[in-house]
């Protein structure tokens, strides 16, 4: 497991935006080699996704023959609504860039057979190919994307109960009015993300240390679901310095002194 500690939460966009332009430029897809990428939603991801969309505008980076899966999204919300994760992908990212709408799959939440969506996710992943690079975000409970704690570490994907913490959390979102926070949603298992060739997460804030810790300082345990990645071979942490409050001096030292060797993996890009 690689850990890329940075300055700031900008800095961690910017260096996640790199990394995805530089995976899709060395694969050099085409119209008979797709690159698959998995997506997260939530703050933390944003400062990539404006880079990206930016690189694109410079002319550095197409999606033309990108797909991407979301991670996740809520059950039973209006597709327009302003939280729903198809609102926040199309507005954040999609109609910026030159993917093909039918190239970007996100779960739909209002299906008719909830069961039935999801079994079908997991084969349009497969169709396509597997994915390649999953990106993902944790909350401060250690989910990845809504695998929640006591999920299933080899889970697919499926409908999920949210938990009181998630609520919580999301409440900003939903007027802090816990009535408004939907209460399930359908997400990628663990499994599935742990499917992907190489997976990303992208940690920060101090509120977040708590589960950097739990993921890579501690034992693979189902009460903190990201820390299942440490049983991937090709998994790559980005973190910024508040996130890394509760590791071990001893971790962070190390992990910085690898930092000349994590800017080879960026290097070339804008
Ligand atoms: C929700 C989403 C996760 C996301 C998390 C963190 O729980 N289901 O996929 O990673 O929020 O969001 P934020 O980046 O806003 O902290």
């Amino acid at each position: 497991m690689r850990l890329v500690i940075l300055d700031s939460s900008d800095r961690v966009g910017e260096w996640a935006a790199k990394y995805v332009l530089k995976r899709i430029r060395d694969f050099n897809p085409g119209p008979d080699k797709y690159f698959v990428l998995g997506l997260p939603t939530g703050s933390t991801p944003l400062g990539m996704y404006r880079k990206l969309v930016e690189y694109h505008k410079n002319g550095k980076v197409s999606f033309k023959y990108v797909k991407t899966f979301n991670m996740d999204e809520y059950a039973n919300l209006p597709r327009d609504h302003p939280e729903s994760y198809h609102y926040f992908m199309w507005h954040n990212f999609f109609k910026h860039i030159d993917i093909e709408p039918e190239n970007a799959h996100i779960l739909d939440g209002n299906a008719p057979d909830l069961k039935l969506e999801c079994e079908n996710y997991e084969k349009k992943i497969k169709e396509a190919g597997g994915v390649e690079l999953f990106i993902g975000g944790i909350g401060p409970d250690g989910h990845i994307a809504f695998n929640e704690p006591g999920s299933s570490l080899v889970s697919r994907t499926r409908v999920k109960t949210l938990a009181q913490d998630t609520l919580e959390a999301n409440a900003r979102f939903f007027e802090n009015d816990m009535s408004k926070v939907p209460k399930e949603a359908l997400t990628v298992g663990v499994g599935t993300v742990m499917d992907a060739r190489e997976v990303m997460i992208l940690i920060t804030g101090a509120h977040k240390s708590f589960a950097l810790y739990k993921a890579i300082e501690e034992g693979v345990n189902h009460m903190w679901t990201v820390s299942a990645f440490q049983q991937h071979p090709k998994t790559l942490m980005l973190c910024d310095e508040d996130a890394t409050l509760e590791l071990r001096v001893k971790t962070v030292k190390y992990f910085k002194g690898l930092m000349e060797l994590h800017s080879k993996l960026i290097a070339d890009t804008p």
